[in-house]
């Protein structure tokens, strides 16, 4: 379709129609051009489609689809090939719906345990976020179907959701809350972007001209088209002319008619509002001549795929000798979650599924031998005296007691944040209540974020099931029985409490001024830079088998930042079990002149190895694997020294190290003033040589003098004096200089410096 040409067939009136909402899930049609409505819908693990009375709470019923693991189980597999998996099922589903676009990936970073929507989210790490969410815009866009990677940007927390000011700095936006969307933009080109509810340093996403046009399309090279999130519009025709081309859902014309008269009075360009049409039409016409409503949706297979991608996803976060369990022992299941998973969040994600598969259901259909206590109730919240004692009978009479346990629906959804990070006291007494009856006592936990675990001791296995889709159930079972070894890896750290985390003292902000004063120092990227003990760490996850990372080679020892290093690492699987590793790698700057982490991931991939086998993992480092956000030059930099390249199996299991140097090819741009100091100049070769035998004389005046009385040789050490001299700017030259220095050469030796 020549999408210009319709465009230039539209009136004022229908191109500002275009740009908002029909209704809740369409975009407008224009009967007289033929241009028909295309429908949107949530997203983003599976299809929240209403199609009659639609509200987008969820309140009214949408149609029976299936429910994939939530983000905070996927980014756990650390696999891009199984994501890619369930794009390209969630993106047939969509083609057989009719649905033009499923509003996902969610991709916001997980700043704080507490945020409501962390479940949703894939880590509180950029890179991995953003290899995720690569990979489902791949998958789901493969059908012919449009992806809305959301909610750019700096959205991380629910309270106050639709006002808040994320105020965050440059580099911290730059290098923790804007990468997950760079890579998706930059490697798989989603068909639109949704603009977040909150302001970023004062202005709202929805009309934020730097980050929706300068950032994400001049920089990244953002084709598609914005929509803003649900009520996100506050001034329209500024949001107009940042970039937002639609607004979501409509306004009943009011906005639309300001964009009108704005163009009329001259305030907006006719020119923007054709641009906007062109972008929403261009992606819709991708869909409606692609469109293949008779792709059949075989939901049970896509039960089955769900298991299957559970299965890839949990975390095994402890185990001594615990699991696998054998098949022929009695065992226990108990909790409530056993008979009914919590495997979704609240809010516009939740799906209304065809069926579910909860655990003791699984159970029995593999012919384990498993007596049930409910243990709790999630909805109540409580656990009477009457079901601990049933709990605690329950394992005592089994050789193996399950506890499935973790966050009920209340704790964590969206709209609103946690307040702690604990899960349900009776929860915690009926976990130490079942441990205390029998010692071989394992947690499976359902959660969408961080808990903390005060009866970890007292348990000797726990596996992190997340909220994992609606076949979870399926899953545990395969897990718990090892039919599937588990290689899940925490995409999160786990702190031991919520006041260890980062965040923890600005959380939530004060009224609207939400201030990211941790900076960078976001998850591990803190943790480790404090030196601090965490629950688990970042990228943390065990196996039934063993797996060993060693040899570490790197094709170079010195590169400069425009050559790429590839380092290649062995990793061998020395256990009994077939099982798949996930291999991490981590970057560190030795010494920097900025504040850095200590290490950063930079990589992984996943890998599948038989007992005893072993394998080659290569990857390949370039520019950005070495740079920070420079605010200098508004630019990613590598300052030239030494980086450490780190291999493990988590942040905190770093196996195999080796280094290389890095050369910049790029010179910061240096302007000297008279307040400038000499520790500054003197890393610059270029001023060292300006400054000539200027500087031997102000060397002289602070070098110790070889006559000098003891105690003034004692007042004023050699390093004392080097240190003044360091810290020194260059106008003490005229104070201080043995040598005649006026003020005229110290303009003379500026405007040598800064030629
Ligand atoms: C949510 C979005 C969602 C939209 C439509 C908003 O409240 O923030 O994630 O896609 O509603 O349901």
């Amino acid at each position: 379709m020549d999408v210009k040409a319709l465009v230039a067939q539209m009136t004022l009136e229908e191109k500002a129609g275009l740009c908002s909402g029909l209704d809740f899930w369409h975009t407008k049609s224009v009967e007289r051009l033929g241009v028909p409505p295309v429908m949107v819908s949530d997203g983003p693990h599976g299809l929240r489609k209403q199609d009659e009375k639609v509200d987008h709470l969820g309140v009214n019923e949408s149609i029976k689809a299936v429910c994939m693991p939530a983000a905070c189980a996927t980014a756990a597999s650390f696999d891009r090939a199984l994501i890619e998996k369930m794009g390209q099922a969630i993106g047939d589903s969509c083609q057989h719906e009719k649905l033009g676009v499923v509003l996902g990936p969610a991709v916001n970073i997980k700043r704080s345990p507490l945020c409501g929507r962390n479940f949703e989210y894939f880590s509180e790490d950029p890179y991995l976020a953003g290899e995720m969410s690569a990979a489902y815009i791949g998958g789901v866009q493969s059908k012919n179907v449009g992806t809305s990677i959301k909610h750019f940007a700096a959205n991380n927390q629910e309270h106050r959701r639709m006002s808040s000011s994320s105020n965050a700095d440059e580099r911290t936006l730059r290098e923790i809350y804007f990468p997950a969307f760079e890579i998706s933009v930059r490697k798989s080109q989603p068909w639109t972007v949704m603009c977040s509810y909150n302001r970023i340093n004062g202005t709202y996403a929805s009309e934020n001209p730097w980050l929706l046009t300068d950032v994400l399309r001049k920089e990244w090279g953002f084709e598609g088209y914005v929509m803003s999130d649900w009520g996100a519009v506050s001034d329209r025709v500024a949001g107009v002319a940042a970039g937002l081309d639609l607004e979501m859902p409509g306004s009943g014309g009011i906005n639309d008619r300001k964009i009108v008269a704005a163009v009329k009075a001259g305030e907006l360009d006719e020119k923007v509002v054709d641009l906007a049409c062109e972008r929403i039409l261009k992606i819709n016409y991708r869909y409606l001549e692609n469109a293949r409503p008779e792709t059949p949706w075989d939901q049970e297979a896509d039960h089955q795929l769900s298991a299957a991608i559970a299965g890839e996803c949990m975390v095994l976060l402890k185990n001594e000798g615990m699991l696998p369990l054998n098949r022929a022992d009695k065992v226990a299941f108990i909790g409530e979650f056993a008979a009914k998973p919590r495997f979704q969040g609240g809010g516009s994600s939740h799906i209304n599924c065809f069926k579910t598969t909860s655990a003791l259901e699984a159970a029995g259909e593999q012919g384990l031998d498993v007596t049930y206590a409910q243990g709790y109730s999630a909805e109540k919240d409580e656990a009477t005296d009457g079901m601990i004692a049933e709990a605690v009978a329950a394992a005592t009479a089994a050789k193996v007691a399950v506890v499935f346990a973790g966050l009920p629906d209340s704790y964590e959804s969206e709209g609103y944040d946690r307040a702690h990070m604990a899960m349900p006291a009776c929860q915690n007494r009926l976990i130490e209540a079942v441990a205390e009856a029998n010692p071989n006592t394992v947690v499976v936990l359902h959660n969408g974020s961080p808990v903390e675990m005060p009866w970890l001791g007292k348990v000797r296995a726990v596996l992190e099931a997340y909220l994992g889709g609606q076949a979870v159930g399926i899953a545990t079972v395969r897990v718990l029985c090892g039919d599937v070894n588990p290689s899940g890896h925490l995409a999160e750290t786990f702190p031991v409490k919520l006041s260890d985390n980062p965040s923890y003292l600005y959380y939530g902000g004060e009224g609207d001024e939400a201030d990211y004063r941790e900076g960078v120092f976001v998850g591990y990227r803190y943790y480790d830079k404090k030196e601090m003990e965490v629950l688990f760490p970042f990228g943390h996850g065990l196996s039934y088998t063993t797996f060993a990372c060693s040899d570490l080679r790197l094709s170079g020892s010195k590169i400069t930042d425009q050559e790429t290093l590839t380092a290649t690492v062995t990793v061998t699987n020395t256990g009994a079990r077939a099982g798949k590793a996930v291999v991490q790698l981590y970057v560190g700057d030795k010494e920097s002149t900025v504040l850095r982490p200590v290490r950063e991931l930079k990589g992984f991939e996943k890998v599948a190895l038989q007992p005893g086998e072993s394998r080659d993992v290569t990857f390949t480092l370039d520019k950005r694997s070495f740079a920070y956000w420079n605010t200098q030059i508004h630019d990613w930099h590598v300052e030239t020294g030494v980086f450490t390249v780190e291999v493990g199996l988590s942040s905190r299991d770093l196996q195999a190290a080796a280094e290389v140097t890095v050369e910049s090819t790029v010179e910061l741009p240096r302007h000297y003033t008279a307040d400038s100091i000499f520790m500054d100049v003197m890393a610059d070769p270029k001023a060292v040589k300006a400054l000539g035998p200027m500087l031997e004389s102000i060397r002289r005046v602070f070098a110790p003098n070889a006559d000098a009385s003891d105690a003034a040789q004692e007042a004023i050490s050699a390093d004392m004096g080097l240190a003044m001299m360091r810290y020194m700017p260059l106008r003490g030259l005229v104070s201080f200089s043995p040598d005649k220095v006026t003020d005229e050469t110290l303009d003379r030796l500026l405007e040598a410096l800064n030629g």
